[in-house]
Parts: structure tokens; sequence; C-alpha cells
């Protein structure tokens, strides 16, 4: 449709088998972002967000990067060139996308084929799970440069990795590599770049099977209990379930009742039939 069309590009997507495959589309620029490319990727988000084609998000790079992080010249030379409205501005494009993904109504899977630098650390935390090829480059790149890790790259770090870790990788600006990556926490899995895809490509089947207002439900719950107490979190939690109940009535009810009385599958060894 339109849309596929005009946003190819900085951003390509496509959608198959409830997937929709979502790409950074610069992969002569080593997929770094810019102004142009956070705009089109916010647009390419909202088309995609309700669609009733899709139920998994899976976010990866054209050619060798998955992102070589903000674009040096388009993101903050020429918007820094234009005053603190430009750099404002610039900001919240970016930002603005990556906070829109982390709270986005379907699971999101962070495919990470090749290199991750810096403000690429704000979508990889953005999206719900995260697989890489042990061949990619993980990065805090920025002291290399002369800045700090912004843009949330330091609080990704600190979220993922122990302080140890993350304060080693941020100082150093020394990479790790999709394996290290996965022993810190950053990515679920390690994988060689030849199984990337089938492997995402199973666990976002896996994830299709499930009652899609659970699974809303439970990623914010992952994601708000963290910053909770114990008993805030427990308060939340039920008035999570009493208002994704108001959502999905009889979902539940089927799946107690499968298993109860029917007797046609295990919740303890995978999801109900829908
Ligand atoms: N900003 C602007 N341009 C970039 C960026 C970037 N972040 N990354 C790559 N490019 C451009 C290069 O300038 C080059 O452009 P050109 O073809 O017009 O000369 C093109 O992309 C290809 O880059 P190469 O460096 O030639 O690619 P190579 O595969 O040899 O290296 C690598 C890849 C290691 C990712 C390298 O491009 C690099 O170090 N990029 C910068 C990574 C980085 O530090 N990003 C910023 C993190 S901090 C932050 O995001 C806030």
């Amino acid at each position: 449709d339109g849309v596929e069309q005009a946003e190819i590009e900085t951003v390509a997507f496509t959608v198959a088998e409830g997937v929709a495959w979502v790409s950074l589309n610069r992969p002569d620029k080593r997929n770094c972002m810019s102004p142009r490319l956070n705009r089109q990727m916010m647009r390419v988000l909202d088309e995609l967000e309700f669609r009733e084609d899709v139920g998994v998000l899976v976010l990866t790079g054209e050619g060798t990067a998955w992102s070589a992080g903000m674009d040096l010249k388009e993101y903050f030379r020429e918007t820094e060139a234009q005053g603190l409205k430009g750099t404002r501005g610039a900001q919240r494009e970016s930002y603005g996308w990556w906070r829109r993904l982390r709270w986005y109504q379907k699971p999101t899977i962070a495919m990470v084929n090749g290199w991750c630098f810096g403000g690429g650390y704000g979508p990889l935390f953005a999206c719900d799970l995260a697989f890489a090829a042990e061949e990619a480059q993980f990065g805090l790149s920025e002291i290399n440069w002369g800045i700090l890790p912004g843009g949330g790259a330091a609080k990704v770090a600190t979220e993922l990795t122990s302080f140890r870790n993350a304060m080693y990788h941020a100082l150093m600006g020394e990479n790790v590599d999709g394996r290290t990556a996965a022993e810190w926490g950053f990515v679920n899995e390690a994988l060689p770049v030849g199984a990337l895809r089938d492997r995402v490509s199973q666990v976002a089947q896996t994830l299709l099977t499930k009652n899609p207002v659970a699974l809303k439900a439970t990623k914010d719950a992952i994601r708000r209990v963290r910053e909770m107490t114990y008993d805030n979190a427990e308060d939340y939690l039920i008035r999570a379930q009493e208002a994704a109940n108001s959502f999905d009535n009889e979902g539940r009810k089927e799946g107690i009742k499968q298993f109860i009385d029917e007797k046609s599958y295990k919740p303890g060894l995978g999801a109900y039939d829908k």
C-alpha cells in the first residue's frame, strides 16, 4: 500500500504469517539514525500497531549493521546548527519512537544482525526480546568521540547488565560480541548469523499462539514492576489483570475450560487453542 512504498527509503517492512519484519534501511550508512529515519519509523510503527494481520513486530537492519547509533552528521551536527530548537526536536523524534516501541501493543523482538552502537541501545531495550548474531558487535562508543552515553543508552546498560559490566563498557569504549552480549543480558540468545532468522521466526510463531490481551498485559507488567516496591507491584498486577479482563472476558475462561473440563492441553506445556 501507500505507506509500504513511500517509506521504503530509510525504513522497510513486510508482513508475513502474522509477523511484521521492520528494517532500518540505510545499509550504506550502517543504519545510523537520522531525523528522517526517526520520522519514518514513527509512521511505520503507527501503521502497523493495530493491524489485524500483525501479532508480533521484529526490528532488524539491512546489510552489515543493526544500527550504528545516531547519525553523527544529520542527527548531531546538522540539528545543533539549528540551535536548541533543532536539538530538542531531533531528540523528541528519536526518543519518541523508542518510547512508542517500549509500550507497543504487540510483542516486539530485536533481531540484531550486526553493529549496534550508542543510540541503538534505545530501540534494543525498547524491544521486549532480543536475539543477536554471535558475530554482532555492541558498543557504547560515545566515549570514543567525546560524549556521555545519552539518549537513554547509559540507563539501558545499567538496566540490562551489572554495574561493573556497564561501567567498563561505557568508560572503555570496547565492543562486545553477540555471545558476550547474551552473557551480559543485553540479548536473550546469540546464534550464528545464518540461524538467526529461523530462531526469531520460531519465537514469533510461539508468541502468536498466545492470547494477545494477555501478551500486552504481561509485557507492560514486566516493564512496570521493575520500578515498584513489592506491595505496589502486587496491587498494580491485580488492577492490570482486572483491566485486561474487560478486554478479554472469554479467553482466560476458555483456557481454564480446555484444561480442567476438556483436558485438551496443559498450560504448563503450551498455550490453549484460541
Ligand atoms: N553517523 C554518521 N555516519 C555514519 C555512522 C554514524 N553513526 N556510522 C556509519 N556512518 C557512515 C560512514 O560515515 C560511511 O559513510 P560514507 O560511505 O559516506 O563515507 C558509511 O556510513 C559506512 O561506514 P564505514 O565506517 O565505512 O563502515 P564500516 O563497515 O567500515 O564500519 C562501523 C562500520 C564500525 C559501524 C563504523 O561505521 C562506525 O564506527 N560508525 C560509528 C559508530 C558510532 O560510534 N556511532 C555513534 C554511537 S554514539 C550515539 O549514537 C549517540
